[in-house]
C-alpha cells in the first residue's frame, strides 16, 4: 500500500523501506517494558481481544499474542505486515494481520477491547490524529484501553523545519521520517484530542536519542466495559 485516505499520511512509505532490511527491523524488535508493564492491568480488566495499530513489524502484536491475548495488527506497510506474519510464525503464535490506514482501520465498531498505539498516530497533522483517535474511539468496545505515544512539544523535533499546519512540522532535508509530517502536542492538547476519552496515565520520556519526549499515555474510552454504551 502506498497511500492513505489523509494525505499527510505519508510516513508509512519511509517506513517500508526500513522494514525491508534486518538493520532497519533491528532497533525495533524488542518489547517495550511500558507495553509489558500493562499487561497486568489488561488481565484485571479482563480484555481478550487486542489491536496493535501501525504495528511495525510486530514486536507487540506477537508479545501480546504470546500473553494469551487474541491479537490483531495493522499497518499501512505491506512489508511491515508481512515481517509480523513472519515474526509470529517464528514465536509460534497467532496474529490476525491487516495492511490499512491509521485514519480508516479495517475493523467493525467495537472489535477490541485494548488497542496500543506506539510511535503511530502522530504521523501526519492534527487533522489525521482526531481522524486516528475517532477510529480508535469506534473500534473500542465501551469501556475500552488505549495506550497511545505522541510527540511532546519538549520533543527537540517540535519547532524544526517548516511548520506545515498547527504543532505539525516537516523537516525537508532529514536523513529519517522527520521528511513527514509530524504532529506535537502539550498535555493540554493532549486531552482534548482524546475527548471523550479520559485519560488515566500519562508521562513525559525521553527515547534513546536525546530530546526525544514522548507522552506515554493510557485512556480509557466511554461508556461502561462489558456494558452496552
Ligand atoms: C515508528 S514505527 C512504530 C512501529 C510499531 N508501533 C512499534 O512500536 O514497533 C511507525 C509505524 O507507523 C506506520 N504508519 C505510519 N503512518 C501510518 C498510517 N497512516 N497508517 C497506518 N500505519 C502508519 C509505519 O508504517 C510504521 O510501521
Amino acid at each position: 500500500m502506498t497511500s492513505s485516505t489523509a494525505s499527510s499520511t505519508t510516513a508509512h512509505r519511509h517506513w517500508d523501506e526500513v522494514w525491508k532490511s534486518e538493520e532497519g527491523r533491528r532497533d525495533w524488535s524488542a518489547v517495550d517494558p511500558w507495553v509489558a508493564g500493562t499487561v497486568g492491568l489488561l488481565r484485571r480488566r479482563g480484555v481478550r481481544d487486542v489491536l496493535d495499530l501501525a504495528c511495525g513489524v510486530g514486536r507487540h502484536a506477537v508479545f501480546l499474542a504470546g500473553e494469551g491475548f487474541d491479537s490483531w495488527a495493522v499497518d499501512a506497510s505491506d512489508t511491515a505486515v508481512r515481517e509480523t506474519v513472519a515474526a509470529a510464525g517464528r514465536a509460534g503464535v497467532r496474529v490476525e494481520p491487516s495492511v490499512g490506514p491509521m485514519t480508516r482501520l479495517p475493523y467493525e465498531d467495537a472489535s477490541f477491547d485494548y488497542v496500543l498505539a506506539y510511535n503511530a498516530i502522530y504521523h501526519g497533522d492534527r487533522d489525521a490524529v482526531r481522524a486516528t483517535v475517532r477510529e480508535i474511539h469506534r473500534v473500542l468496545r465501551p469501556g475500552g484501553l488505549y495506550q497511545l505515544t505522541m510527540l511532546s512539544r519538549r520533543n527537540a523535533g517540535c519547532g524544526r523545519g517548516e511548520e506545515v499546519s498547527p504543532g505539525t512540522f516537516v523537516q525537508p532535508g532529514a536523513a529519517d521520517d522527520k521528511v513527514h509530517p509530524h504532529f506535537y502536542c502539550d498535555a493540554a492538547e493532549l486531552v482534548a484530542l482524546n475527548e471523550p476519552a479520559q485519560l488515566l496515565r500519562a508521562h513525559d520520556e525521553e527515547h534513546a536519542s536525546p530530546g526525544s519526549y514522548h507522552w506515554h499515555c493510557l485512556f480509557e474510552a466511554p461508556g461502561e466495559a462489558g456494558g452496552t454504551g
